[in-house]
């Protein structure tokens, strides 16, 4: 089976489960919070970053979360009865203002193990907060501007980045499971070409990409080479308003000169501390955090405000955008 944008976009449709969060009484801002690479029974300070996520998801009155990937360390899952899916994620997000829909992505460390297990619909009858697919659309409307049958919404991007790193699928250091992805440039193209068109067609007042590698960082990866080439003129030819990645253990804010684009990185859910990478550019950098932490985000139909906090829930940066 083979997922491309096309097809996503009619499965929402039809699909009751990508449609459930949109259905939210008439309230504030949309509120979420995002934290990435994380999935490590609690260890490397997992759990006390999970500790903040609730106070702050409690605060805000979150309506879900998303996970940049790297959901499972080292090497993604065994399988759909892995006891690391409880001990890495039920058993440590368990305040009742994290019993909200997880939004997620596949990291590299899930591709390490069965990336099937975790797109297997018996996660979610293990844990119904769990929404992990390759890629997907979510919608999510803005009530306070609704006018008749009009409301202004937010549409969420969900892609899967991993495919598109040329180094992993030589690698002879780990193992992929490539399934359903192989072979490489025919998945990459069609999945570039989904976006590409669901990103064409969308009304959505506010266009978020959510990915596992950045386009642009400083941490220990840097740049992600293929996005900035493959991906990057597509979110700039489409006025995406924020790519949201993990990957590198930080935080990281950073603006382009070409477009009103932010580039925020939020992979501090657990292991952290791995420095920066001196040699790599910092153009555009407007905030770097070495260590743990996550982010919120608040969007109404006339600003965003994205906020980024430490490990003792302190916020360090922020940034708004607004829309007239
Ligand atoms: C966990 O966080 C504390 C600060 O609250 C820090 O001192 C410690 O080094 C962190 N541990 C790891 C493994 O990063
Ligand atoms: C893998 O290595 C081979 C031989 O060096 C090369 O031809 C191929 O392009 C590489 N594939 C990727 C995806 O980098």
């Amino acid at each position: 089976m083979e997922l491309h944008f096309h097809s996503i976009v009619m499965a929402c449709m039809i699909s009751p489960l990508l449609f459930l969060a949109t259905v939210t009484a008439v309230k504030g801002p949309l509120n979420f919070i995002v934290v990435g690479d994380w999935g490590r029974k609690g260890l490397f300070n997992q759990s006390q970053v999970a500790a903040q996520m609730a106070m702050m998801a409690n605060r805000l009155q979150i309506d879900f979360v998303i996970s940049t990937g790297d959901n499972f360390y080292e090497d993604g899952l065994t399988g759909t009865q892995d006891s690391s899916f409880e001990e890495s994620f039920s058993s440590i997000y368990t305040a009742s203002s994290l019993q909200k829909p997880w939004h997620l992505v596949l990291g590299n460390h899930d591709y390490r193990g069965d990336t099937l297990a975790q797109l297997d619909p018996d996660l979610k009858r293990r844990d119904s907060r769990w929404n992990c697919y390759r890629t997907s659309i979510l919608k999510q409307n803005l009530p306070p501007s609704c006018k008749g049958t009009k409301c202004s919404f937010v549409h969420f991007f969900f892609i899967d980045t991993t495919p598109f790193v040329d180094h992993y699928w030589n690698s002879t250091k780990h193992q992929y499971d490539w399934r359903q992805v192989s072979p490489q440039k025919r998945y990459v193209k069609k999945q570039l070409k989904g976006l590409n068109n669901a990103l064409k067609v969308s009304q959505a007042t506010w266009k978020i990409v959510v990915g596992h590698h950045p386009i642009r960082s400083i941490g220990e990866h840097g740049d992600t080479i293929e996005l900035k080439e493959q991906l990057l003129p597509i979110l700039e030819a489409n006025q995406v308003d924020l790519y949201v990645n993990g990957h590198d253990h930080c935080l990281q804010d950073f603006t382009s000169d070409k477009s009103s684009l932010h580039f925020v990185t939020s992979g501090g859910g657990s292991k952290a501390w791995g420095g920066v990478d001196l040699n790599s550019n910092s153009e555009g950098l407007q905030f770097f955090y070495p260590g743990q932490g996550f982010m919120s985000m608040q969007i109404t139909p006339v600003f965003l405000k994205a906020v980024f906090y430490d490990i003792k829930g302190n916020s360090l940066h922020d940034f708004s955008l607004t829309k007239s």
